[in-house]
């Protein structure tokens, strides 16, 4: 193992020590007020209507912590596997899906860094809140893992926090790690990135608190340029390039 790997697999060290502290308290610390509740409904359908999840199709939740993604998917039908560092964060993701009697999600523990799936087992992969708080060089290896484990052609969709969320709110907000137009570029390198979805334009949760509706209408109708830049988070929508044989077969 070289120094980088070993930083890595250190620095997960201590993130897995971090989020079993906060497993019991993760949700209700951010979710449970009803701006909470909103948020998380909201990022759910944007993502439910972005992945167009097809029923034969292999799908991961990178990360999962809770299961928040991984459960609000397989309410709407999605069959789903979820992995995450933290066995503790996975004893309450396992609990909702008990609670709500799903049959369609399963969960694993598993380092991002060496995922424990053959090359080419996924046709789309998710990751919610998670980007952020890995240093860059993680961010990279991480990336790379994800483009082995999905197919040829399949989609990686990884949420970040914009960096000019409302108007360069991100002067007054240091402590949240961004990502840079750069940084995208250097990150995806090896894939297409296709889209980016904006989450949560600032003003979105106001409306949301006088007419839940009206905040969901316009949340899910702004996540597009500009508006996508000036949101909360943004969704990196990245493909994994087609290989050289499907090329072949589809007689490109
Ligand atoms: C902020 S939480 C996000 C959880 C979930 N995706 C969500 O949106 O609620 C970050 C999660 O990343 C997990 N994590 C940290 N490092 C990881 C790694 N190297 N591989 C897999 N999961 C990791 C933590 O255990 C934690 O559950």
């Amino acid at each position: 193992m070289n120094i980088a790997e070993q930083e890595m697999e250190n620095y997960s060290r201590v993130k897995n020590a971090d989020y079993t502290r906060e497993a019991d308290v993760y949700d209700s610390k951010r979710f449970a007020s009803d701006l909470g509740r909103f948020y998380v409904d909201l990022t759910n359908a944007i993502l439910y209507d972005l992945l167009q999840v097809r029923k034969e199709e292999k799908i991961l939740d990178l990360a999962t912590g809770t299961g928040r993604v991984a459960v609000g998917l397989a309410e709407r039908g999605v069959s789903i596997s979820g992995v995450d560092l933290t066995w503790k964060m996975l004893q309450r993701a396992k609990e909702k899906v008990e609670e709500r009697k799903l049959k369609n999600v399963s969960f694993h523990v598993a380092n991002a860094l060496h995922l424990p799936y053959k090359d080419n087992t996924f046709d789309k992969i998710v990751s919610i809140r998670f980007f952020h708080i890995l240093p860059f060089v993680m961010q990279k290896a991480i990336v790379r893992e994800v483009a082995r484990v999905l197919k040829p052609g399949g989609f990686f969709v990884a949420e970040f926090n914009s960096p000019f969320a409302g108007l360069f709110l991100w002067a007054a907000r240091r402590d949240h790690q961004v990502i840079w137009p750069r940084q995208i570029k250097a990150l995806f390198n090896e894939m297409i990135v296709v889209k980016k979805v904006g989450i949560m334009l600032p003003g979105v949760g106001r409306v949301a608190r006088m007419s839940r509706k009206a905040g969901e209408r316009l949340g899910r109708s702004l996540t597009f340029f500009p508006f996508n830049h000036l949101s909360n988070q943004i969704l990196i929508v990245a493909k994994n390039p087609a290989s050289v044989a499907s090329h072949a077969s589809a007689g490109l």
